[in-house]
C-alpha cells in the first residue's frame, strides 16, 4: 500500500539527515518519486534550497529535475510515509558512540510517525542499536506498537569517502526488515534507484554486522598497505 502510494505520487519519502550521505540518497529518490529532504541545521537547509551542496560533493545541476522539498520543519513531514535516517554516528572521546544525533532524529520520526509507516536506518550502528535503542524511541515518541502498526528496516550506506566513480546508485545495497513483509517493500523502495539491485539480509542485525565487517576489512587494508609502503620505502 505504502509502495503503491509513492509510485503513484500520493505519498512521500522523507530523508532525515542531509550529510555527505542524506543528500544524494534524497536527490536519487527525488527522481522518481517525491521526496522531503529534512535537516535540522536552518543554514544547510538554505543552501540546499538555493541547489547548494554544503558538503561539496555535488554540484548545482545535480538539483535539477528533482521533485524535493528541503525543510527543518517537522509539520512538513506529515505526508511522509517512509523515512530514511541518515544522521551522524560520532564517536565520544572515550571511543564510544555518540547515539545523540541518531536518538534525536529517531525522536524527529517518532513524533510524526503514523500507523503503516516504515522507517529505515542508514548509519552506522553496532549490531543491536537499531532494535534495542532505536524502536524504542520510535514507540514512545509516536504512541504506536513496533511490528503491529509500524515496520522498520536497516540498509547501511557503503560509499568510500572520496569515491566519484562508485556512486550510491552504482553499489549493490544491503536491505534488512523486521519481517518478509518489511523486506520486500523496503527493498522495492531500493530498487527503484540502486542499479546492481539490492541484497536482502536475513535480519537487521546481520545487515548492522555487514557494515562493521565491510568498514574493519577497509581499515584493515589501508593499514595493511600504509606499513608495507614505509617498511618497502625503506
Ligand atoms: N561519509 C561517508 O562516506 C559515509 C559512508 C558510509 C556510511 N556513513 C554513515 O552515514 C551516516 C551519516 O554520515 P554523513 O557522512 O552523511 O554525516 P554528515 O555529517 O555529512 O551529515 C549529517 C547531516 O545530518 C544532520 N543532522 C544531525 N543530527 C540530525 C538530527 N537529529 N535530525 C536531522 N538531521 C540531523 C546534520 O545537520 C548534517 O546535515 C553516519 O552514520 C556515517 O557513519 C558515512
Amino acid at each position: 500500500m505504502v509502495l503503491e502510494k509513492i509510485l503513484n505520487k500520493e505519498s512521500k519519502i522523507g530523508i532525515i539527515g542531509l550529510g555527505y550521505v542524506g543528500l544524494p540518497i534524497a536527490l536519487e529518490f527525488a527522481r522518481k518519486v517525491k521526496v522531503v529532504g529534512f535537516d535540522i541545521n536552518a543554514e544547510r537547509v538554505e543552501m540546499m534550497k538555493n541547489n547548494v551542496d554544503p558538503s561539496e560533493e555535488l554540484e548545482s545541476k545535480d538539483f535539477e529535475g528533482c521533485d524535493i522539498t528541503f525543510t527543518h520543519k517537522l509539520e512538513d513531514l506529515s505526508d511522509v510515509n517512509f523515512f530514511i535516517v541518515a544522521v551522524p554516528t560520532p564517536i565520544d572521546e572515550y571511543n564510544q558512540p555518540n547515539l545523540r544525533p541518531l536518538l534525536g532524529a529517531s525522536t524527529t520520526v517518532g513524533k510524526v510517525l503514523k500507523k503503516g509507516d516504515y522507517v529505515v536506518f542508514e548509519s552506522t550502528v553496532y549490531p543491536g542499536c537499531t532494535e534495542d535503542d532505536c524502536i524504542p524511541v520510535l514507540e514512545e515518541h509516536s504512541g504506536l506498537k513496533f511490528i503491529e502498526d509500524f515496520k522498520v528496516g536497516y540498509s547501511p550506506e557503503r560509499i568510500n569517502p572520496g569515491d566519484k566513480e562508485h556512486t550510491i546508485t552504482k553499489i549493490l545495497k544491503v536491505v534488512s526488515g523486521c519481517d518478509d513483509e518489511s523486506l520486500d517493500v523496503i527493498s522495492k523502495i531500493y530498487e527503484l534507484i540502486i542499479e546492481p539491485g539490492v541484497h536482502r539480509a536475513s535480519s537487521i542485525k546481520v545487515a548492522e554486522a555487514a557494515k562493521i565487517i565491510e568498514n574493519t576489512q577497509r581499515d584493515l587494508n589501508i593499514a595493511l598497505m600504509n606499513e608495507l609502503s614505509i617498511i618497502f620505502n625503506r
